[in-house]
């Protein structure tokens, strides 16, 4: 007797539909799944026994095969145990393999019991079964605590499920389980940003440098000394960035949702992520992979903003590593069977002390590193990663009148709203190229997009030859100048935006 049920793989962040086939002849009683299952699928034989039985159902003593389709794709995981159930108990006719079977999809891991457990990914299966037009898929049986995370999906049937029996009795129609409403559109709500700007007491130069990263999605690198504040103005980067549409909003939620970071009491991420690993993560913690593949940091921060404190701190691997997300706002993992990409578009932020003491270029305080032992420190930043970075923003001591000051600095919202009307122009401006922000521009574009005032042009020209600036610290310059010149609403870029744009070199000047 054959009988089939659909389950979803998951590679990446898409799910790949999956057919599992029951085959059950006579002969020697033997009980195998065929089809590329790893270790963690082979379980599945002993888990989906255990729970038929105490399920109340039993298993023939018959040859027993179970093949996973499409052959190629290596299959990892638990989360096919309640498909290869269904499909068992359609086999040996104890579930009518009917209709319903043949245009549902069921995903969950089986206890021993017969209950289900929840599984990682469901928010990325139930989107991918809804965008994939070629799957007819109506229903999707999941555990039920995964079923709010993905009745975030209008359009598809979710029916979260709390045990084997249950389902059964369900698709028996001698028990009604009730689908859940989508509430993908009701209770969608951009989170608020419980860290505020307005709490950050003087730093005028730095919060400002840091609305120009965030208007022109430029990657920054904060640098003063110790206790000035670098790390509270990190944090509060994601509450001036723009407020997350809902279709960000999945992206960012669909990524930790394949992570398993997702509670079934809060489904839904509504606000850009901000990650700061800590400065002894591995290669495969930042970049995503390992044994079992997981996205790693860089695509949690997918959409918000990676930081890492401490930039000379980290293993110098793990900064080469970070090369190609920035590149390609996504990275590519390859494993022994597969290679999954994850999307990786994020604002890189850094921060570092000017020296090993802290204390280089402090007026007050004496520093006592000797000229290499600072060479070496800053050496630690390669080449490569550095040339990523537009905005190198210093932040110096706090004052003393500073810190009694009453506090008045801006809130985040108000200059939030000045960095979402700067990168609405660069929206309509780059309508036509694969440019979402100036950051993302190249010396080729700049002819045509920043076209600058001949006083501009002068004082660039002087600059690059007092400073003796590199090419590409000259093409930064420029990106931050269209990006200035955005905050302040002009189409051509005048003296002032450069001049401004200069002060984000602070440390080529140091250099
Ligand atoms: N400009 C500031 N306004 C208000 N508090 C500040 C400021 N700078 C520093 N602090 C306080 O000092 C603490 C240390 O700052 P932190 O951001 O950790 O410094 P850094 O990362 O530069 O070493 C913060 O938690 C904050 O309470
Ligand atoms: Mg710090
Ligand atoms: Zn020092």
């Amino acid at each position: 007797m054959l009988a089939r049920a659909y389950s979803c793989a998951i590679l990446g962040i898409s799910g790949i539909p999956l057919e599992v086939e029951v085959d059950i002849s006579d002969g020697l009683p033997s009980f195998d799944i065929i089809g590329l299952p790893d270790a963690s699928v082979r379980e599945s034989r002993e888990r989906v026994r255990a729970a038929i039985k105490n399920s109340g159902f039993t298993l023939p003593y018959s040859r027993i095969t179970i093949n996973l389709a499409p052959a190629d794709l290596k299959k990892e995981g638990s989360s096919f145990d309640l498909a290869i159930a269904i499909a068992l108990l359609a086999a040996t006719n104890q579930l009518p393999a009917g209709e319903k079977i043949a245009e549902s999809v069921f995903v969950g891991e089986l206890s021993l019991d017969g209950s289900l457990r929840t599984i990682n990914g469901a928010l990325a299966i139930a989107l991918s079964l809804f965008e994939n037009k070629n799957y007819k898929a109506k229903t999707l049986y999941l555990p039920a605590g995964n079923s709010n995370e993905a009745a975030l999906v209008a359009k598809l049937k979710i029916i979260g499920v709390s045990s084997l029996a249950q389902l059964v009795n369900h698709l028996c129609e001698s028990e009604n389980i009730d689908p859940l409403p989508s509430t993908m559109v009701h209770n969608f709500k951009a989170g608020c940003q419980s860290l505020d700007f307005g709490e950050v007491r003087g730093q005028e130069m730095a919060k400002r440098a840091l609305e120009v990263a965030a208007a022109g999605a430029h990657n920054a690198l904060l640098f003063g000394p110790p206790g000035s504040g670098k790390t509270m103005l990190a944090k509060r980067i994601p509450s001036i960035l723009p407020t997350p549409d809902l279709d960000e909003i999945l992206e960012i939620t669909r990524i930790h949702s394949v992570a398993g970071l997702l509670s079934s009491s809060k489904p839904l991420i509504g606000e850009r992520p901000f990650r700061s690993p800590h400065h002894s993560a591995s290669t495969a913690g930042i970049i995503g992979g390992g044994k079992i593949p997981r996205p790693g940091e860089v695509s949690l921060a997918h959409l918000g903003v990676l930081f890492f404190d401490e930039l000379p701190e980290y293993r110098r691997e793990v900064l080469e590593a970070l090369r190609q997300p920035l590149e390609d706002s996504a990275v590519t993992v390859t494993r022994a069977a597969a290679t999954v990409s994850y999307p990786a578009d994020f604002m890189f932020v850094g921060s570092m002390n000017p020296c090993p003491c802290g204390n280089y270029g402090d007026p007050k305080r004496e520093c006592r590193c000797s000229p290499p032992q600072i060479f070496r420190y800053r050496s630690k930043l390669s080449g490569p990663l550095l040339d990523r970075i537009d905005i190198q923003a210093e932040v110096p001591g706090i004052k003393i009148e500073e810190i009694d000051s009453p506090n008045n600095g801006e809130c985040s919202a108000k200059i939030r709203s000045r960095v979402e009307a700067a990168r609405e122009l660069q929206i309509e401006r780059y309508r036509k190229i694969k440019v979402k922000a100036n950051a993302q521009l190249r010396s080729r574009h700049f002819e045509k997009y920043c076209p600058l005032a001949p006083e501009a042009k002068k004082l660039l020209h002087l600059t690059f030859q007092s400073l003796n600036l590199s090419m590409r610290a000259h093409d930064r310059i420029i990106r931050v100048a269209r990006t200035i010149a955005d905050l302040d609403g002009a189409e051509v870029i005048n003296s002032a935006h450069i001049a401004e744009a200069v002060q984000y070199r602070n440390l080529d000047r140091l250099g």
